[in-house]
């Protein structure tokens, strides 16, 4: 239970932002403060600030008009593990030190009740270790790529998907008229869902999932078939994390500063550049990268933060602890923070959208030679 007659909480919001996460912050202060008096210390740069004592009040005032922007106002980082915490040396260098013990002086010294962490799969490994130290934490899933097995939808996602969308719909009309292939790569780490959803809603010709290892054949096939009956561009949607044919590698680059040093994207233009080797056909890659977790999130992820944000300050302002905030049939739920380390939760190969968008002639780099437009 708190420890004060009116919580004092913080919150902070961790790894890579998402469209959402200011909905989170405001419902967290709105029901924090209104429903239990508390007061809400925002919480700068997730476990960086946490680490370093950077935050400050969050008011009625700071979180008024925040509902539809992007990003986040308290800034995030996806290098703040406070147990592999980068330290500059006098002599310039870096050292990893586990800053643990300087977190949890942090939340002393702030004499906070609990902590609301808003994070991926990586920023709630961190949060289950601070409350397996004794802190109050309560989680709250987001990430774009969909990907979390705790929660049946993560906010962040619909606005990705139709920032894909969107794109594709732009793609056809300058595709058709230069009758070119056009491949989008959009991301998804591990987790094909952004290009599955975003790939359908856009009509893509072609979508090629981290989960479905695909076939240069297949795939130059499906273009060159489009081409013999008249139709004389193809739309191709590749997820980042999709594996390329020659031993299943992903295009990605290595930074250790990172609390996942692996950094995707690339496969786009490999994409391109086969299929011109491969059709003759003229191909030009697009990669939409960030614009997918920038702006201004669609009313679904407004109204699914809201109702998780608002859930997650019952929680921590009642003294819960240890809890994970989910999406589950429709409605919010706690289940353990320990669920969302369980493992990823990817595309099934059944999924029901695959099976409809294959009806449809959607290929999926998987059926060499079947020459079907
Ligand atoms: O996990 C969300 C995500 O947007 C991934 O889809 C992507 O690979 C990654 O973050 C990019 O992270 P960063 O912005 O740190 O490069």
């Amino acid at each position: 239970m708190p420890t004060h007659t009116h919580p004092r909480i913080g919150i902070l919001t961790g790894g890579g932002d998402c469209p959402g996460l200011n909905a989170v912050i405001r419902a967290v202060t709105l029901t924090a403060r209104r429903r239990y008096g508390a007061t809400v210390l925002g919480i700068e740069d997730g476990f960086e600030g946490l680490i370093e004592g950077r935050g400050s009040e969050l008011t009625e005032e700071r979180v008024a008009g925040i509902l539809q922007d992007g990003g986040t106002i308290l800034g995030s980082s996806n290098k703040g593990d406070p147990w592999r915490y980068p330290v500059v040396g006098q002599d310039g260098k870096t050292d990893w030190q586990d800053c643990s013990g300087r977190l949890l002086a942090q939340v002393q010294h702030w004499q906070l009740d609990g902590v609301v962490v808003v994070g991926g799969d990586g920023t709630m490994q961190m949060a289950d270790r601070l409350q397996r130290l004794g802190v109050g934490v309560v989680g709250v899933p987001k990430t774009i790529d969909n990907d979390l097995l705790a929660t049946d939808q993560t906010f962040g996602f619909d606005t990705a998907t139709a920032v894909v969308s969107e794109a594709l719909d732009r793609l056809t009309t300058t595709a058709s008229s230069h009758h070119r292939v056009m491949v989008l790569e959009v991301m998804g780490r591990t987790a094909g869902w952004i290009a599955l959803m975003g790939g359908v809603a856009g009509g893509a010709d072609v979508i090629l999932l981290p989960e479905i290892p695909f076939q240069w054949q297949a795939v130059f096939d499906k273009v060159k078939a489009r081409a013999a009956m008249g139709m004389r561009y193809s739309i191709i949607c590749v997820a980042e994390g999709a594996q390329l044919p020659t031993g299943g590698e992903v295009v990605q680059r290595m930074d250790r500063r990172r609390t996942d040093p692996k950094r995707l994207g690339g496969i786009g233009a490999v994409v391109a550049e086969h299929i011109e080797a491969g059709t003759g056909l003229e191909a030009r890659v697009t990669v939409l990268g960030h614009l997918q977790r920038g702006g201004s999130p669609t009313a679904f992820d407004r109204i699914l933060a809201t109702r998780l944000g608002s859930h997650a300050a019952d929680c921590i302002c009642r003294g819960e602890s240890g809890v994970l905030v989910a999406y589950h049939q429709m409605g919010t739920c706690t289940v353990p923070l320990s669920a969302t380390l369980a493992g990823r939760r990817n595309v099934p190969a059944d999924h029901d959208l695959i099976q409809a968008a294959r009806a449809l002639g959607t290929c999926f780099g998987d059926e060499a030679g079947s020459g079907r437009a």
